[in-house]
């Protein structure tokens, strides 16, 4: 079974094998058979890329690889909150010159339920901390930017990933290459990036995972829009007819999410009944929603997904892979780099100082805050959508709540210090 063992990657080098930082294209010169790596990384999303960049601050080379292409991979539209300690993150890995430049820098959220809107003041109820408003689009942007600058072995549009030998000090990545050459890659580890359809979770022994999942009724419909925000900050509307959330991507791009039936289709949606849904469910007397052109509309299935244990052998599972949150508190991208950021400590003990300590602790440390996110987005969920078929009572006791989270400092702080980060990243 696992074994830890320390490899120097200059020795254990062979065809293709690199140093991070520099020699990727030499990689790809040699690459047919037999290539080396101390880290395969399957998935080109946040995780997959921050990862193997934090690898490389600290020596270890990888090869990541994704099925998409490139263009795919920057103009997916996905989430938009990032938490201070993401930031923090971002920033001391050197990522964080346009978030810094062009991040919009939010101190609390509106929560808005039978016709009143209140603010939430983070900086005043979680320590003077903030979140930022950057898009995943460009986290993904400034990370492949990165990593091909610095001569990262990282391959789109590659099919036909497998990965083998987990339980072996040797494992085995491979994969068809974009020119359709096969490629298998000997790893010291695996790092299963690869979101929650991908390859890696289903690798673990089924007797040896256990599942918590829970679908919710209703799904969201998000709208880009070439609008200017009409709000400072984010609306979370509790109505009637549904939830709604007013967010945005800079000041002259808005983005809004309605709750929509889990089987509603974009088709069942022309904009006229968007922005008429969405102006019902934000109305306030001499406020309205700035409507504009749809430059991408999509609707999310709403789930919570944990699969545990988070590692199997020399396999660890990162973001989206091993858990999923429905986006209500924007927990999920977060998590995915949170997750990395302790995998990156972790296997710079296991394989260069032969500390396998916090790679055996990967796993339950990762789980702590996942725990905590996954309720904190069940909670903000069930408080503020509409279930199909409830009774009045549902929407007697959100508003309660409602009531309760925005007139109580400790309800409002709790609410406060889960969307900020909690725990703090580092
Ligand atoms: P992903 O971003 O899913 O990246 C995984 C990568 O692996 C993908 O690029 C995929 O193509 C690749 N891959 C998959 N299989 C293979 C394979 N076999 N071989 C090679 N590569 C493979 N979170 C929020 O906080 N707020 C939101 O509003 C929000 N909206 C979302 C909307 C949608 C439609 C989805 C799916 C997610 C949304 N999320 C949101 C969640 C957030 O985007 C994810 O938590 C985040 O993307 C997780 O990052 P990741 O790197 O773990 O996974
Ligand atoms: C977004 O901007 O896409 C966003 C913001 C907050 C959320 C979810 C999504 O809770």
């Amino acid at each position: 079974m696992f074994r830890t063992s320390v490899r120097d990657p200059h020795n254990q080098a062979v065809t293709g094998g690199r140093r991070a930082g520099g020699g990727g294209q030499r990689m790809k010169e040699h690459a047919t058979a037999g290539m080396r790596t101390q880290v395969g990384i399957v998935g080109a999303g946040p995780a997959g890329l921050l990862l193997s960049h934090l690898l490389a601050l600290r020596g270890i080379d990888s090869v990541v690889v994704e099925i998409r292409s490139r263009a795919y991979c920057e103009a997916r539209q996905r989430a938009g909150v990032l938490e201070d300690g993401t930031v923090r993150l971002l920033r001391e890995a050197g990522l964080a010159d346009r978030l810094d430049r062009e991040g919009l820098e939010h101190g609390g959220i509106h929560l808005q339920f039978a016709g009143e809107r209140h603010h939430l003041d983070f900086r005043d109820l979680a320590g003077g901390r903030t979140v930022t408003v950057y898009a995943q689009t460009e986290v993904v942007r400034d990370l492949i930017a990165r990593r091909l600058a610095d001569g990262a072995a990282l391959e789109f549009e590659v099919s036909g990933t497998a990965v083998a030998g987990l339980d072996t000090d040797t494992p085995l990545l491979s994969y068809t290459a974009a020119d359709g050459s096969r490629r298998e890659v000997t790893c010291d580890v695996i790092a299963g990036c690869d979101g929650f359809h991908g390859i890696c979770r289903p690798a673990i022994p089924d007797r040896l995972r256990t599942v918590w999942e829970r679908d919710y009724p209703y799904a969201w419909l998000g709208i880009l829009a070439e609008a200017p925000p009409a709000t400072d900050e984010l609306i979370y509307a509790h109505h009637p007819d549904g939830f709604a959330l007013h967010s945005m991507r800079s000041m002259q791009v808005s983005k809004l999410y309605l709750q929509v039936d889990p089987d509603a289709r974009a088709e069942d949606w022309p904009q006229a009944r968007i922005w008429e849904a969405l102006q019902r469910r934000f109305a306030l007397p001499g406020w309205a929603v700035r409507e504009g052109p749809a430059l991408d509309v999509a609707i999310t299935p709403m789930r919570s997904f944990v699969s545990t244990p988070m590692r199997y052998g020399r396999l660890f599972l990162a973001g989206d892979a091993a858990h999923i949150v429905p986006p209500t508190g924007a927990k999920g991208l977060n998590l995915a780099i949170a997750d990395v950021a302790v995998l990156a400590d972790a296997l710079s003990g296991l394989l260069l100082r032969g500390d396998h300590r916090l790679a055996d602790g990967y796993s339950d440390t990762c789980l702590s805050r996942v725990w905590r996110s996954t309720h904190f987005s069940w909670w903000m969920t069930t408080m503020l959508h509409r279930t199909p078929g409830a009774d009045p009572m549902e929407a007697a006791l959100q508003l309660s709540q409602l009531r309760y989270v925005t007139s109580s400092r400790a309800a409002s702080v709790t609410l406060a210090e889960n969307y900020v980060g909690y725990p703090p990243l580092r």
